[in-house]
């Protein structure tokens, strides 16, 4: 078995590192925030993710995983160094790769002192655009190693698709694995590994060459966002259609096995690490090489559109915003995550502040999250009811389970005036729109002589 590093313990080189080791494999793990090494060092990671508590404990205590803020040391001890460092946006939308290349100039450095036969592989899995690996990583090592890349040490992209809230599952059960090597000998080598760890289990594994392996990934996100921008049109169509329901349309053509029903969910649009950060690298990158991706471009702004849709609704239903009270269930990005990175709540907030708007929030786990980023500008209730207390309109913007299981009463009784902006879909329209003023992404006014 290959012994196995990591450069960098964020999501992907955390739950992949213990991935690994609870398959047997002898893992070393370097992350040079000292203080986040301690912490996984202890047991505990500094995000949630199902399973991988339990997982890295039993991979600590079992001694397959070990963690370091050594990255020489990690990368001596192995035979393969995954690079999975972040590669931020910059303010241009393309991505930041300091990290990468401080990662690569240091693999480099760690195997200017390795002796041995066997060629050590290094794989670049975290997020860049195509032409990094080959541009930037490959030079960084062989200055300072001053070994020659195919020769003195391999190369291959191995992108991650994992989402978060199942990055363990996603890892162990992925739909498809990626590798692109310099050359055969190290494409050969990392499919043997992934062959090895997924045994039975074995995904579907696409060998190719560096750039396009690292093209993939960026596709892979544009297309399940412009999926979900191009649901969102459709809801903006539907809502114009007295009658109309995108969650009928999507339920059909969802059926249609070239669609499938996956990222058709109508709804305030998307957010998160990923899909903003490389659509926008994606878009960037394009630009650069002289061809400007119309589609995606159109994609990131229609989920722009959603939100600010959303305020003309509010805008709507109350006439003006200035002065009235507005209640936001769920900040997080999507459900059982408390992150709020590119999440659309806090660009509404924002917007509807602008307005004039007072805001009022409750998120079932990301309420201090918002707090250290909108400070006072906002008020946190501890509770959905809490939160619903005296507003003139509230907005469902996170589909949590909590949430799902609230009655139109809980709006009557609480709210100054029931008006439900509906975000996500999650309420029966019918149940609501006999109770209170009940607005939803994707429906269009209901038709009385429409059957059924
Ligand atoms: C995504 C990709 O799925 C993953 O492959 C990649 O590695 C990282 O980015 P993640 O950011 O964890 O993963 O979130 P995901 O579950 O894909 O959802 C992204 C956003 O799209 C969320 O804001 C979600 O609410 C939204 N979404 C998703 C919809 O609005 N409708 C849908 O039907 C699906």
């Amino acid at each position: 078995m290959y012994k196995l590093s990591f450069i960098g313990l964020g999501s992907v080189g955390l739950c992949t590192a213990v991935c690994f080791a609870s398959k047997g494999y002898e893992v070393t793990a370097s992350e040079i925030d000292r203080a986040k090494a301690t912490r996984i060092r202890r047991g505990n990671p500094p995000f949630y993710e199902p399973s991988l508590n339990k997982m890295l404990v039993k991979a600590l205590e079992n001694g397959n995983l070990k963690i370091t803020s050594n990255n020489e040391e990690a990368i001596l001890k192995s035979d393969i160094t995954f690079i999975t460092v972040g590669t931020p946006s910059k303010t241009d939308g393309s991505i930041s790769l300091s990290y990468v290349s401080k990662a690569s100039k240091e693999v480099g450095r760690a195997l200017k002192k390795k002796v041995g036969s066997a060629a050590h592989l290094v794989v670049v899995k975290s997020t860049v655009t195509p032409g990094t690996t080959l541009n930037i990583v490959r030079p960084a090592i062989e200055r300072s190693s001053g070994q020659k890349c195919c020769e003195g040490f391999l190369l291959c992209s191995n992108p991650e698709f994992l989402r978060e809230g199942n990055a363990i599952r996603g890892t162990l059960n992925p739909d498809y694995v990626v590798v692109g090597g310099c050359n055969e000998r190290s494409t050969d080598m990392l499919e043997h590994l992934y062959r090895e760890f997924y045994s039975e289990n074995l995904p579907p594994i696409i060998r190719t060459n560096i750039p396009t392996a690292e093209l993939i990934k960026y596709a892979n996100n544009a297309f399940l966002a412009t999926k979900v921008s191009f649901i969102n049109t459709i809801a903006n169509i539907c809502e114009r259609i007295p009658g109309a329901d995108v969650r009928k349309v999507a339920e059909a053509i969802g059926k249609d096995h070239r669609i499938n029903p996956y990222f058709l969910d109508a709804g305030l649009g998307w957010g998160g690490s990923c899909f903003p950060k490389d659509l926008k690298a994606l878009i960037s990158f394009s630009k650069g090489l002289g061809y400007d991706p119309e589609l995606i471009q159109a994609t990131l702004r229609a989920n722009e559109d959603q939100v600010r849709f959303t305020i003309q609704k509010a805008k709507k239903e109350l006439g003006t915003l200035r002065g009235k009270s507005i209640a936001i269930l769920g900040l997080a990005f999507k459900p059982n995550t408390d992150d709020l990175r590119e999440a659309r709540s806090l660009e509404l907030i924002r917007g509807l502040l602008k307005q004039g708007a007072a805001v009022k929030a409750y998120d079932p786990m990301a309420n201090e999250n918002a707090r250290r980023i909108l400070k006072r500008k906002i008020g946190y209730a501890s509770s959905a009811v809490e939160c619903l207390k005296n507003a003139d309109c509230a907005i469902l913007v996170t589909e949590w389970e909590e949430f799902k299981k609230l009655n139109p009463e809980d709006f009557t009784r609480n709210m100054r005036k029931p008006v439900l902006i509906d975000g996500r879909r999650i309420f029966d329209p019918e149940k609501y729109s006999e109770k209170l003023r009940y607005v939803a992404v994707g429906l269009g006014e209901p038709a009385a002589l429409i059957a059924p």
